[in-house]
């Protein structure tokens, strides 16, 4: 049987995406989490989010661990893991009221954050809202030296990965008739950027 992968950093920032969440998903039904790695943070926000259906996914690699976590969990309202790599347009056949995205937009290249964007404005509903947690720049500037420091890790691991623009993601997300509502400071240089489907 497979050993449930583990990220400390989930463990360190599932309480305070907690409260977002709580927030941005009160009214919210079923909501799809791009890129759920370990799948520490589905059973986790499933749980404590028992109003609404969370629905992991994760490109192929990553299925068996986060399966693995949700066989354990007692939640009810967490669904069986999907594959959905957003460069290959495996998006579910449904739409949803909530997606929520934890350190994706920083790994995934260029063009695969504007798959994701697109795809994402193709399953929400109508003022469904789109919760995308990581760090991201200002006007092209890191918001701290560890930031600058993280880029250069990234860049070293994978030259299309690196951390996005405020600026370039609204240009995206205008076109795709996503607003930015609300964008959270979160601990450690991170932020939570919320868009809402407008049309
Ligand atoms: C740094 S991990 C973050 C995992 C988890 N959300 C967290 O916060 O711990 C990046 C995640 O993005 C996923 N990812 C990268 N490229 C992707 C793509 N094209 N489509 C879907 N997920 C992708 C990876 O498989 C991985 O699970």
């Amino acid at each position: 049987m497979l050993r449930k992968p583990f990220a400390t950093s989930c463990e360190e920032n599932k309480l305070p995406i907690l409260e977002v969440l709580k927030k941005e998903f009160r009214d919210k039904s079923n909501v799809l989490e791009i890129g759920s790695g370990t799948g520490q943070h589905a059973v986790f926000f499933a749980e404590q989010l028992n109003h609404l259906t969370w629905q992991p996914s994760d490109r192929a690699e990553n299925l068996a661990g986060i399966s693995a976590w949700v066989t354990d969990s007692t939640a009810s309202n967490i669904s069986t893991p999907l594959t959905l790599d957003v460069a290959l347009d495996q998006w579910p056949k449904k739409s949803f009221d909530g997606v929520f995205s934890a350190n994706t937009a920083h790994i995934m290249g260029w063009q695969e954050v504007e798959k994701m964007f697109q795809g994402v404005a193709q399953i929400l509903k109508k003022h469904g809202c789109f919760c995308l947690y990581g760090p991201f720049n200002y006007d092209g500037k890191f918001t701290s030296e560890s930031n600058a420091r993280f880029e250069l890790w990234l860049k070293a691991q994978n030259p299309v990965s690196g951390i996005r623009d405020m600026n370039t993601l609204e240009k995206l997300a205008n076109g795709l008739s996503l607003q930015l509502t609300e964008d959270y400071e979160m601990p450690a240089n991170n932020r939570i950027l919320v868009w809402r489907k407008q049309a």
